[in-house]
Formats: structure tokens, C-alpha cells, sequence
């Protein structure tokens, strides 16, 4: 098992264990966090699992795609920190990882 940690909207913080084959989102869901809503279930379309990452991770996420560029652009808490959290796959490599959760828009 490997750990992630999520900041929670209330600035609390959640160590979370993941399996490396889980998407970000279904990591944080399967958690009980219900602040990441994934309306869509990770079909890139709805833009409510938006995260913040932190930066010393960025190169060790997937290039970001169009798609998900336009959604991230429909909110208005985009910053260069923004990703959907459905489109990250876990991997070991992102062991000890530090994610937001993107206020709700
Ligand atoms: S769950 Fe809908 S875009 Fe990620």
C-alpha cells in the first residue's frame, strides 16, 4: 500500500492509503471523502473531481488532454495547480503525494 495525502475544503488533512491502479478520484472516493463528487464516474465530462496537486509531483503526472483542459477552464479555480483527479492513474511513483481538494464551484 502506498499513501497520498488529502487537504479537505476545511483544511484538514487525510493520509490516504491507495492501490498503484486506482484513478486519483477513485482513491479519494473509495476513502469516503465525498467532497470530490465525480458527478460523471471519471468519464472526463463533468469537472466536479477537480484537485489541486502539489508542483513536486507535476512531472510525474500524464500530459494533461484537451478535454480535460477545457473543463478545468469552466471553473473558476483553475490555477496551474488544477487537475481532474479521475485522469491520474496512482502509481507507486506518486507515493507521498499532496493533493487539495478544489473548492466547489
Ligand atoms: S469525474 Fe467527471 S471529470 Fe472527473
Amino acid at each position: 500500500m502506498n499513501t497520498i495525502t488529502v487537504t479537505m475544503r476545511s483544511g484538514d488533512e487525510v493520509d490516504l492509503a491507495f492501490k498503484p491502479g486506482l484513478s486519483l478520484m477513485e482513491a479519494i472516493r473509495d476513502a469516503g471523502i465525498d467532497e470530490v463528487l465525480a458527478l460523471c464516474g471519471g468519464c472526463c465530462s463533468c469537472a466536479t473531481c477537480h484537485v489541486h496537486i502539489d508542483q513536486e509531483f507535476a512531472d510525474k503526472l500524464p500530459p494533461m488532454s484537451e478535454d480535460e483542459d477545457d473543463l478545468l477552464d469552466s471553473s473558476d479555480h483553475r490555477d496551474q495547480t488544477s487537475r481532474l483527479s479521475c485522469q491520474i492513474p496512482l502509481s507507486e511513483e506518486l507515493e507521498g503525494m499532496r493533493v487539495r481538494i478544489a473548492e466547489e464551484d
